[in-house]
């Protein structure tokens, strides 16, 4: 952004409207300079009140990244350090901060304007904005040379499953496996390291549930944006600054069980809430979904393990309730190249031990899927239920 007035001076103006309580609107921008002995042209008013209201209302300097539409996520590690995704890789931007200052001054801003707090007391906020913007900031010294700001961009609305073979995330012909997967209703959960775009599979999953069903979604942060005429939402929240009138995950899954889904959908499963979405998937709640984060599907049974018995319940309980509840797991990675793609479908197992295994039934080969050793046993569930052959 080039700068129509000089920074020091507009520092004049930020203290006059902080001074007088007013937004920079041109006239007070006008006003301000005016007050400062400064007569400029209106380009230049307009130029400050621009500058000055982007800083107090929008993104700052990063207004342009995030309101590029190819940009998904946008990080700041340095005032001068400004990083995009546009889907294949980080970028670094041209995009700065004027000093460290500023970058604390936007994310505290933004926390704000989440109806978060974010100061000394609680270095970090991990937040959603009202356009649905992920925001997480860390503040120093817990975040070592400048407050860090992460900014995930939500899409207004969900990709297609056809824009899903077309970037490349599903294989050709792979989406028949997925509209199978639905249509027999059988629970799964979405698998993937960090922003491998777990969340933007499952909303598209969701637009594929038939149009007589509810779909009650239960999250931390709304996140979802599934294409469906019956879809409601809950919200959990963390305590106030009194400490209380904390809502949890786990909170809602309950309620959202006596909501009457057809689907409950957890966001992402990472805490107590397992606990009941196993409880839930064990008693003729069928068709439930919901994303988990892990390195590789093999690991789903032991993440959903360590989340359920730090709540409580005991590993052989955990397992049997597991083996019931949940059929399948599709594993995202994201590939050196920045592309996001299904790599394997796993079917859950219990072994003769009593655990329960993930078995690889398709993995994304060089033309598409190839059939795998839990293939048989995927196919008899699809058969079972009805989902054709
Ligand atoms: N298949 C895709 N093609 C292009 N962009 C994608 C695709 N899937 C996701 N994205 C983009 O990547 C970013 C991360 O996606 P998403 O939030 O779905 O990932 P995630 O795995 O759920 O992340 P997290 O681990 O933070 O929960 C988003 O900005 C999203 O728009
Ligand atoms: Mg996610």
């Amino acid at each position: 952004m080039t700068a129509v007035v000089g920074a020091r001076m507009l520092d004049g103006v930020r203290q006059w409207l902080a001074a007088n309580g007013t937004e920079p609107t041109p006239a007070r921008v006008a006003e301000a300079l005016r007050a400062q002995g400064r007569i400029l042209g209106d380009a230049e008013v307009l130029g400050a009140a621009e500058q000055l209201r982007s800083e107090l209302v929008g993104a700052g300097p990063l207004e342009p990244l995030l309101a590029d539409p190819s940009v998904t996520d946008v990080l700041v590690s340095a005032p001068d350090r400004v990083w995009v995704d546009r889907g294949g890789g980080l970028e670094l931007t041209q995009v700065s901060f004027r000093d460290p200052a500023a970058v604390r001054r936007l994310a505290q801003r933004l926390a704000a304007v989440a109806g978060r707090r974010l100061d000394d007391a609680r270095p970090w906020v991990d937040a959603r904005l009202p356009d649905g913007t992920r925001l997480h900031a860390v503040l120093p010294p817990v975040a070592v040379g400048s407050a860090y700001l992460s900014l995930r961009v939500v899409r207004p609305r969900a990709f297609t499953l056809a824009e899903l073979v077309a970037a490349g995330t599903v294989p050709p012909g792979g989406e028949r496996v997925l509209r199978r997967l639905l249509d027999a209703r059988l629970s799964y959960l979405i698998s993937g390291g960090t922003g491998t775009g777990k969340t933007t599979l499952l909303s598209t999953l969701l637009g594929l549930v038939g149009p007589g069903e509810r779909i009650v979604l239960a999250e931390d942060s709304a996140e979802l944006r599934p294409d469906h005429p019956h879809v409601v939402r809950l919200e959990s929240r963390p305590a106030n600054q009194e400490g209380v009138g904390r809502v949890g995950l786990d909170d809602l899954v309950r309620q959202a069980l006596r909501m009457r889904p057809d689907r409950l959908v957890v966001g992402e499963v990472r805490g107590a809430e397992v606990v009941h979405l196993l409880a839930a998937l064990n008693t003729g709640h069928e068709g439930g979904c919901g994303t988990v984060h892990a390195n590789a599907a093999a690991d789903v049974p032991a993440r959903l393990e360590a989340l359920g018995t730090a709540a409580g319940l005991d590993r052989a309980a955990l397992h049997s309730q597991l083996a019931a509840a949940l059929s399948v797991v599709l594993h995202l990675v994201r590939d050196r190249a920045g592309r996001r793609r299904i790599a394997e479908v796993q079917v859950l197992e219990r072994t003769p031990s009593g655990l329960v295994a993930t078995v690889p039934a398709l993995r994304w080969g060089e033309r598409g899927f190839v059939r795998e050793r839990g293939w048989p046993r995927l196919s008899a569930l699809f058969a079972e239920r009805g989902a054709g052959a």
